[in-house]
């Protein structure tokens, strides 16, 4: 079919995975780019015994017995971090005598499973994620309607209190569902973001006015820190404003009363960005916990109570930031945090600055 030889070589060296030919006295006959980059000495001159080139007996084991059956020969190796399955494939060359059976040369490919892997076990861990945080206040919503029904008559005013708390539960499910397709949403990117120059100042301070009211009943100063408020930045009204708020209620939920806030912008030096940051004098998160609270479902303090903040990035389930890091990402900006354990805690944010026509 294909008759130039550069042309299969080629093709050989275009695919991402590793391709090794050997011959049926088991020499290595041919390795492609990705091949090589899997040997950490310099490249071997070819043809080399494959002994020599792969260090797995049951590797080698695998293309002896592709050799000897002229079968297709398959095999994974999971463990210890490596895992890889290997696949021997006999090339049956036209001119070979069929009377012997013995492939001319056979290919070995190694496909890395670790990225499967990873991916299944993120699966799973957020199908646990989500049953656990369901199943919480469900439990609660159904104890709480069992003691209703025997309060109802005896008790109005009890009977009271657990609807109240009914509801408050019902509202954090709610919250959870919407944050759940949202994140769901901005992951597939069907979300689309309605891109306009906005005023860096403007964001800021319209945020500074919808978060003032849950501040004081909080008792954190909330203010402001603009510089270059003037700034057009490229962003979705509704999208970056939720973001803000969605730092500013983390910080308002963890730092204690008598503690202050800053909702900030300012034009990175020498860059077409434009930073946007939300400053706390909270508890703070720990060096090793930093990393990971950009991910799905991750909380530092799981037994904190949520019933103060129920609502818009406040659900608690830990999604908040996940979301956060999602839209500043489909905006082209980057998200990080810095804190310092007691003494709070810094979250920023990018935005590219739009080109004044
Ligand atoms: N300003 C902050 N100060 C201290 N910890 C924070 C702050 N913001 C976020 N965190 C930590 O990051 C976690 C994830 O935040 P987030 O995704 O918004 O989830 P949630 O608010 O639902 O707990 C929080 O549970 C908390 O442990
Ligand atoms: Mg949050």
């Amino acid at each position: 079919m294909i008759q130039d030889e550069q042309l299969l070589i080629s093709l050989l060296e275009a695919l991402p995975l590793p391709v090794l030919v050997i011959d049926h006295d088991l020499m290595l006959r041919y390795a492609n780019q990705y091949a090589l980059r899997l040997h950490d000495t310099q490249t071997p001159s070819l043809p080399l015994p494959l002994e020599q080139v792969l260090q797995n007996t049951a590797l080698v084991q695998l293309v002896q017995k592709c050799i000897a059956t002229g079968m297709t020969q398959s095999s994974t190796e999971d463990g210890d971090g490596v895992m890889w399955r290997a696949t021997v494939t006999p090339l049956l060359s036209s001119t070979a005598s069929p009377a012997t059976q013995r492939p001319a040369y056979v290919v070995l490919t190694l496909e890395d499973l670790a990225a499967v892997r990873r991916a299944e076990r993120a699966q799973r861990d957020f199908i646990a994620n989500i049953s656990h945080e369901l199943r919480t206040p469900l439990t609660s919503v159904r104890l709480l309607a069992e003691t209703l029904e025997d309060a109802i008559d005896t008790d109005p005013e009890k009977a009271q209190a657990f609807v109240e708390k009914i509801e408050v539960e019902v509202q954090y499910l709610t919250s959870l569902v919407a944050e759940l397709l949202e994140l769901s949403g901005l992951e597939s990117g069907h979300v689309m973001m309605n891109m306009e120059p906005l005023e860096a100042e403007r964001l800021v301070r319209e945020v500074m006015a919808r978060m003032l009211p849950l501040a004081q009943r909080h008792r954190v100063l909330l203010r402001t820190e603009i510089e270059q408020g003037k700034t057009l930045v490229v962003a979705d009204s509704k999208q970056i404003p939720r973001v803000l708020v969605n730092l500013v209620h983390n910080a308002i939920k963890f730092t204690p009363s008598g503690g202050q806030i800053v909702i900030g912008t300012r034009r990175l030096p020498g860059q077409s960005l434009q930073s946007f940051f939300v400053r706390d004098t909270g508890v703070g998160i720990r060096p090793e916990e930093l990393p990971r609270i950009f991910e799905r479902f991750y909380k530092t303090n799981r037994s904190r109570t949520k019933e103060d903040f129920v609502g818009p990035g406040g659900g608690g389930a830990g999604l908040g930031l996940a979301i956060a890091r999602q839209v500043v990402e489909a905006h082209g900006g980057r998200i990080s945090a810095e804190s310092t354990v007691g003494q709070g805690s810094t979250f920023l944010f990018t935005l590219p600055i739009a080109i004044r026509s």
